[in-house]
Formats: structure tokens, sequence, C-alpha cells
């Protein structure tokens, strides 16, 4: 079993060769094999005791020597075994040759190391060293077949050529050897004998030694303190071992005897001669040579770690990742983790509140507007069922009426859709009448300031007796808005403009004012007659009546409630006829009837004659009631001044004599004076009739045209002759 011995021949040096050449690969060791002897682990493949080991070579004894156990491998000190590197420390004898004082020569302790397979010397680690003053030294081997030898020459001139640390020749000497040495033995040469003449001492060393072990000391010359240090005539050397004497390419074939058993290892060539390593594969470590004895790295629990300061690190098989932690970034494997940037507390703190500021602001404003629209829509259903929008309604589903109930949102844009300029029809100090598109035609909307409560109550009641008036000189009531604080009317729209705004400029041909008044007396007297109840106008005016594209006379604003009321009280309270019109027994007795109605008429009838207005300034500049004024200058026979008769023939004198008379009958001072509104109408529409017959009789050209531009034209560019001679007496019935 020994391969090595200082007194060995060559003959058993080779029989202990071929016995572990023949050592044959074993299974892996069980648990009783030691795995450790004294200080020394001994890993697999190595192994103390039989079947411990991979292989015979492998097979290591523990001595116990002074006390200590020690492992060897035959008569070799094994100091440490690497796996890694493939390496084993042994211990080597220094040979050493002395001359002495008595001129005898010791013979030198020449020394063989035989180190069969798996053993190679490291030529990488190992450098045959001699120490001593005129020495040569041989180390003689066995390389590729053939005889190896190489010496080492250490000459001393004087002790201060002696340099502590450097082994170059004076005092020291070393050389490298070749790869692939199993066999070693050193010899001196006899020719150079140390003979201590010099002073120097009288031993020369000469060992293959671990090179970083040694350093070289001048006392090595001079004493024996080198034999000492190294245990006492020993030095480390360093063997390669391999695996058998294949590549790994041809040994991976062989699985059943393929050394390298474990996960994620790997096989290495022997760099130092035939054979093979096994190594964990990187990110693991352990013993690639039994199974599963490559384990995982835990990179994480690395005292440094690859990650980056900061970073968090997350082992995985045979490798590991680097994250830099939430909120921060960077390279997490070689730089830093820099935090993102951070939004200071103060900053947070506004955009946080800000934030939530606004949202509260926006959140307020919602139901703010909700809030808001709630109360509108209530507010509207208020307005509507107060108005007795309820009652109309359902009234008007009974009755079937064409009358029609508005939104003021419908109204408002029915107002919208007409140009700004056109849209205000009126204003005044009831309210404002404006123009409005509802789609399929125009319409009057009127729109007062303001209700009395009493009217309020029974608006519905009375939109629906008003919304049933029918008649064609009476402008139609399409319907009303309720659900506004003051309900609006809607009028169809007549397009002419007012009988006041018109008398002045237009109007001047008898036939279209006879047509005025008989229309509108024909209206007023259905009012008063033909609808149930009856309903007094209460404001007859010539700003009241408005004329159509044919200059047809509709009349308008009546009975805004002006039913007929029930006490008398109740009714003072909205009478607000016009000054000029108003029925001076009304303002005697507080008493309104259909013929205050009539005394209003008789004060058109002669705006009509007069083209004067309801009140004037007379050319004293004074203010003059039209109605007195007509009646006063009776007596002085200075009518005719008033009248406007410019270019009447005869038969018009008289007819506008007649009219004046009626004008006069319906001014008379008491109301049963007066004439009724059906009487007033039957004679005007007489005239009338007279005055067509003798139009259809006497002008043909003339005709019952309505037209005023065009057949006034005609008649007065042919009566201008005639104005200043006309005059008219009219007898006023008193
Ligand atoms: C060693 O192993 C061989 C074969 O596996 C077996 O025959 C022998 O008994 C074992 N020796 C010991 C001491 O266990
Ligand atoms: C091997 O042994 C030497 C000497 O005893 C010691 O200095 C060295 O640290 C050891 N190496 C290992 C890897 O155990
Ligand atoms: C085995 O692996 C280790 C770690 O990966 C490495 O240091 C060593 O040099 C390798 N051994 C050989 C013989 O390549
Ligand atoms: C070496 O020789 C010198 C005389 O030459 C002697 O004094 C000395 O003791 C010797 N040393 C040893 C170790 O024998
Ligand atoms: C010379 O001296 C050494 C030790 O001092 C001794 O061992 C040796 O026998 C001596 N030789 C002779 C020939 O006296
Ligand atoms: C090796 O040496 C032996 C005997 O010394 C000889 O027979 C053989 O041919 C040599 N082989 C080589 C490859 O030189
Ligand atoms: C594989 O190795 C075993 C043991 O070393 C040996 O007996 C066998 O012949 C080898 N097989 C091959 C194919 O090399
Ligand atoms: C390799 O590892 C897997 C699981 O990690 C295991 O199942 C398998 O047996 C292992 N193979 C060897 C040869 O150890
Ligand atoms: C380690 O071995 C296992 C099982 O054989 C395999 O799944 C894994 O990929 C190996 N890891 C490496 C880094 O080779
Ligand atoms: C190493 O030496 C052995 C004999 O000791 C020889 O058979 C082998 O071919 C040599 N290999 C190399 C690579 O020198
Ligand atoms: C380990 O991880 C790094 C980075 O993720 C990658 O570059 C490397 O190739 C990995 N190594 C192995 C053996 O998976
Ligand atoms: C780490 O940084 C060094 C020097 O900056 C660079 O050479 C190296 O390639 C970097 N490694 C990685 C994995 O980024």
């Amino acid at each position: 079993m020994l391969s090595a011995a200082a007194s060995s021949t060559p003959m058993s040096l080779l029989l202990l060769q071929m016995l572990l050449l023949l050592a044959v690969a074993s299974a892996e060791p069980d648990g009783r094999c030691l795995t450790k002897c004294g200080d020394v682990e001994i890993p697999y493949p190595f192994g103390i005791g039989h079947n411990c080991s991979l292989a015979e070579g492998f097979s290591l004894i523990c001595n116990t020597v002074g006390g200590l156990k020690k492992p060897f491998y035959g008569n070799v000190e094994v100091l440490n075994i690497s796996l890694t590197m493939g390496q084993v420390r042994m211990l080597n004898h220094i040979s050493s040759a002395c001359y002495y004082p008595n001129h005898s020569f010791v013979s030198p302790s020449e020394w063989t190391l035989n180190m069969a397979p798996p053993y190679r010397f490291s030529d990488r680690l190992n450098k045959f060293t001699v120490i001593g003053c005129h020495t040569l030294a041989y180390i003689v081997s066995r390389h590729d077949n053939s005889s190896y030898q190489s010496g080492c020459v250490s000459m001393c001139q004087n002790k201060k050529s002696l340099t502590d640390g450097s082994c170059s020749g004076v005092g020291c000497c070393q050389t490298s050897i070749p790869k692939n040495l199993t066999y070693y033995s050193v010899t001196f040469d006899n020719a150079f004998r140390n003979q201590g003449n010099w002073g120097f001492g009288n031993c020369s060393y000469a060992v293959l030694l671990e090179a970083e072990s040694f350093q070289f000391h001048t006392s090595y010359i001079t004493t024996n303190q080198f034999m000492q240090i190294n245990s006492d005539g020993w030095a480390p050397v360093v063997m390669d071992w391999t695996i058998g004497h294949e590549t790994c390419e041809v040994a991976s074939h062989n699985l059943s005897s393929y050394a390298c058993i474990s996960n994620n290892s790997t096989c290495i060539d022997s760099s130092n001669g035939p054979g093979y390593l096994c190594n964990c594969s990187t990110g693991y470590q352990g013993n690639p040579y039994v199974s599963n004895g490559c384990r995982d790295i835990d990179e994480c629990n690395q005292q440094s770690n690859s990650c980056s300061d900061g970073a968090n690190c997350q082992n995985l098989p045979g490798n590991y990742s680097c994250h830099c932690p939430e909120g921060t970034h960077g390279d997490a494997y070689n730089g830093t983790c820099i935090p993102n940037q951070k939004l200071s507390l103060a900053v947070k703190a506004v955009i946080g509140t800000s934030i939530s500021l606004t949202f509260l602001l926006v959140f307020g404003m919602c139901i703010c507007m909700i809030y808001q629209r709630r109360k509108l829509i209530q507010s509207r259903k208020r307005y509507f069922s107060e108005h007795g929008g309820m009652e109309l309604r359902e009234e008007m589903r009974k009755l079937g009426l064409a009358f029609r109930i508005f939104s003021n949102k419908e109204l408002e844009r029915a107002i919208n859709r007409v140009d700004k300029i056109s849209r205000i029809l009126g204003e005044g100090g009831y309210g404002i009448v404006y123009k409005g598109d509802i789609g399929d035609r125009f319409v009057a909307i009127k729109k007062p300031k303001v209700i009395s409560e009493r009217k309020k109550k029974e608006f519905g009641k009375e939109m629906l007796i008003l919304s049933q008036v029918n008649h064609k000189n009476i402008v139609k009531l399409l319907g009303c808005c309720l659900d506004v604080e003051v309900p609006m009317l809607v009028y169809e729209f007549v397009p002419n403009g007012n009988l006041f705004d018109q008398i002045h400029r237009r109007i001047d041909t008898l036939a279209v004012r006879l047509n005025i008044a008989c229309d509108s007396a024909d209206a007023l007297a259905y009012l008063h007659s033909s609808a149930s109840p009856p309903i007094i106008h209460g404001d007859v005016k010539s700003a009241n009546i408005l004329l159509d594209e044919n200059f047809t006379a509709k009349i308008s604003d009546f009975g805004f409630s002006r039913l007929n009321p029930k006490d008398k009280e109740q009714f003072a309270t909205f009478v607000q006829g016009t000054h000029g019109y108003l029925d001076p027994e009304f303002v005697r007795t507080g008493k309104f009837t259909e013929k205050s109605d009539v005394y209003s008429f008789g004060v058109v009838l002669l705006e009509l004659l007069t083209r004067k207005k309801a009140i004037y300034f007379d050319e004293n500049g004074e203010e003059t009631y039209l109605a007195s004024s007509f009646i006063l200058p009776k007596k002085e026979d200075r009518l005719e001044e008033h009248l406007d008769n410019q270019g009447a023939s005869e038969e018009d004198e008289q007819l506008i004599e007649r009219i004046g008379e009626l004008a006069v009958q319906c001014l008379s001072a008491r109301g049963e004076e007066r004439p009724t509104m059906k009487d007033v109408a039957d004679q005007l529409n007489n005239m009338r009739k007279f005055k067509q017959h003798s139009w259809t009789s006497s002008n043909a050209e003339d005709n019952q045209s309505f037209h005023p531009v065009t057949s006034d034209a005609q008649t007065s560019t042919s009566n201008t002759s005639c104005i200043s001679e006309v005059s008219l007496r009219i007898e006023c019935a008193r």
C-alpha cells in the first residue's frame, strides 16, 4: 500500500504502483465512514478504511502521532484536501548534506517519493528548492517514459551577499518542475561540498515544496533552523489528483464509472496529466462526487452579496436576482438604488388638501344645483297648481279644447327663436308683449309684471272661459303658461300693429275706418251678449284694437279677468281703464258695466273720425279730452273742425255725420242712455252695407277693398280740392 519509503527498493515500488492502478471505483461511502481525521476533513472520493473511498488511491489511514490523529497516505502525512482545486497538501521529507570539522562528510539523507496516480506533483505550486553554500542538488524523475533530471546550484560569496526573501542562487536556489511528475528523488553532487570553511553553515538542504509556504532566511544557511520550522524535517508539497485517466468526454459516456454524479456538477479535464475532475456548477457548492452534493449557494445570505446597497436580494436555483425596493430605482446589481422623486410632506399635504377641497367644492356645487333644480321644479309645480292648472287641464280634457298649456321653457325657446330686434311687440306698465315662434306659427306672448291674489286663484277658470271665446274679430287666446309666478298668455300674432299707432299714419279712407269700427263693435257685442258668462272688456281703446294684414280689426287684451264681477268692491280693484277712455259714470259711482265699454268705444269712434288722440294738446297747448272737446264745441257749431272728413263726398259726409251722432250717443253721461253694444254694431253694419252699396253702384274701381294704401291713394288724389270745404254738423242727442 505504501508507495513511498526511504529505504524501499525500485522493485517494491513498482509492485505497489501496480496495486494502485488496479484499484476499482467503489460505491459511495456509507455512514460508517469517517469524514474527519483529527482536524482534517476527508471528503469523498477520499476515505478512511475499506470501501470508503472512490478508489484505492484515495484511501487514507488515520494514525495517532504524538497523541494527535493525523491522516496518512502510506507514510506521507496529508495536511488537507481540496475538492474544488483537485489538490492534496502533503508533507515531503527535506533531504540534507552536512560537512563536519573533523573533515568527515556525512552521507546525505537522500529521499525518494513515488506517487502513483491519481497523484501528480503540482507543477504550478511546487518548486524544487536548494538551500546551502557551494551546493548542487538534483531532482530526478521519470517524465514521458524518459528520465528527467534537473539541478539547482546555490553559491555563497560572503555573508553580506545573502538576502532574506531572495531565493535566486545566492544561498538559495529554486527551480520549476514539469507537468505529469509522479516520481521524485533528490541527490547531492559530491563535487560541491559545503565544507563550512567560510563560516557558513555546515549543512545543505534540498526539497520539492509548496513555493508559497516558503520564504528564505539567511539564518537557514548558518543554522539548522530550516529543518526545525518545517515540522522537524518535513515541508508541504501540493499534489494534483484526478479521477481515472480518461478525459471528461470519454468518462461521461460510462455512467457506471463516471464520478461527477451530483446534480448541477460539471466535469473538468485535468491540466496536469490524464484524468478529470468534478466541480459544482456556478451558483452551487458542495461535493460533486456524491449525489445531490452540489447545493445551491444562497448568495443572498453571503456577507457580501452581489446586490447593491439597499437592494432586495432573491435567491434562485444556481443564481440570484436583485431588485430595487418599492419607491426606488436604479441598478440593483452594480449601482445603487436611488429613491424615486419624492414629494415633500408639505407639497403632498397641499396637493391632498387642494384635491379634497376641489372635490368638496364640486360636490357642494352639485348638491346646490340639484337642490336649486328641485326647488325650481317644485315652485313650478306650486305655481301651476296655484294658478288652477290642474282644474284647467281636467276641463280641457273634458271639453276637448284646442287650448294649450305651455311650459315656461317652451315659451322661452319660442321667444329666443325670434331675432332680438323684432322680439318685443309692446311694453308698458302692465308688462311686456313678446313675439314668439312656436314652430308652426308666430304668437304674441304677454308677460304681465304682477298679478293680484284674486286673479291668481281664478286664473285657470278664466282661461277656460276665455279660451272658448271664438270670434273672427277677437284675438284668439291660444294658450297660457302657468308654471311661473305671473302666468303668461299666448295669443295669435296679429301682424299690423294696433289702431292707435296706425290711425294717424296709413288709415285714411272712410271705408277702412268704418270697417274697423264695425268689426270692433261686432267683437264687443259678441263679448257682451254671446259669450257665457258675459265678458266686459274693461279697457276698450284704440291701442287694444289690432290690425291684421288686411286691416281687419281684432280686439285684444279683453277681459284679462274682466268677467262680470259679483260685487263692486272686488271690481274696483281690477278695473284699470285708460285715462281718456274711462266712463265718467264709473268714476262717479264706481259701477262698471257693459255700458262702460260702450262709452270707451264712443271715444274710439271719435278717434276714427277725427284721427286725434283720446287726450290731445289743443292749439293753446292745453291737455284736452277728445270726448269732452267733441261734445262742447257742438254748442258753438265748431264741430266740423274736429272731424277728419278730408276728401269726403257728400254721401260720406252724411255717413260721417251719422257715425258722429252714434259716437255722441255712446258718450252719454248716463249709462242707460247709451245704446247697447249690439245696437252700435247693428247701426255700424247698416252704414257699412249702405256704403258698400253706394260704392258698388257709383265707384266700381274703388270697390270694397280693405287695402287702404292703394285704394286710399286713389281716393285722396281725386278729391284733394274739396278737403277744406267739407264739414260735418253733428246733432248730439242729449
Ligand atoms: C467492500 O466492498 C466489496 C464489494 O462491494 C465487498 O465485497 C466487501 O465486503 C466490502 N468490504 C467491507 C470491509 O465492507
Ligand atoms: C491546509 O493546511 C495548511 C497547513 O496546515 C493550512 O495552512 C491551510 O489553511 C489548509 N487549507 C485548507 C483549505 O484547509
Ligand atoms: C471549481 O469551481 C470553483 C468555484 O466555481 C472554482 O473556484 C474552481 O477553480 C473550480 N475548479 C476547477 C478545477 O476548475
Ligand atoms: C560546523 O563546523 C564548525 C567548524 O568548522 C563547528 O564549529 C560547528 O559546530 C559545526 N556545526 C555543526 C552543526 O556541526
Ligand atoms: C566527526 O564528527 C562527527 C560529529 O561530530 C562524528 O559523528 C564523526 O564520527 C567524526 N568522524 C570521525 C572520522 O572522527
Ligand atoms: C518506455 O520505456 C520502455 C522501457 O524503458 C520502452 O520499452 C518503451 O518503448 C518506452 N515507450 C516510449 C513511448 O518511449
Ligand atoms: C465502465 O466502467 C466499468 C468500471 O470501471 C467497467 O467495468 C466497464 O467496462 C466500463 N464500460 C465501458 C463501456 O467502458
Ligand atoms: C437531481 O435533482 C432532482 C430534483 O432536484 C432529483 O429529482 C434528481 O433525482 C436529482 N438527480 C440526481 C442524479 O441526483
Ligand atoms: C441543476 O439541476 C437541476 C436538476 O437536474 C436542473 O433542473 C437545473 O437546471 C440545474 N441548474 C443549473 C444551474 O444547471
Ligand atoms: C504522463 O505520464 C505517464 C506515465 O507516468 C504517461 O503514460 C502519460 O502519457 C503522460 N501524459 C502526459 C500528458 O504527459
Ligand atoms: C444569473 O443571473 C444573471 C443576471 O440575471 C445572468 O446574467 C446570469 O447568466 C445567470 N447565471 C446563471 C448560471 O443562470
Ligand atoms: C458593474 O460596474 C462595473 C464598473 O462600473 C462594470 O465594469 C461592470 O460591467 C458592471 N457590471 C454589471 C453587471 O453591470
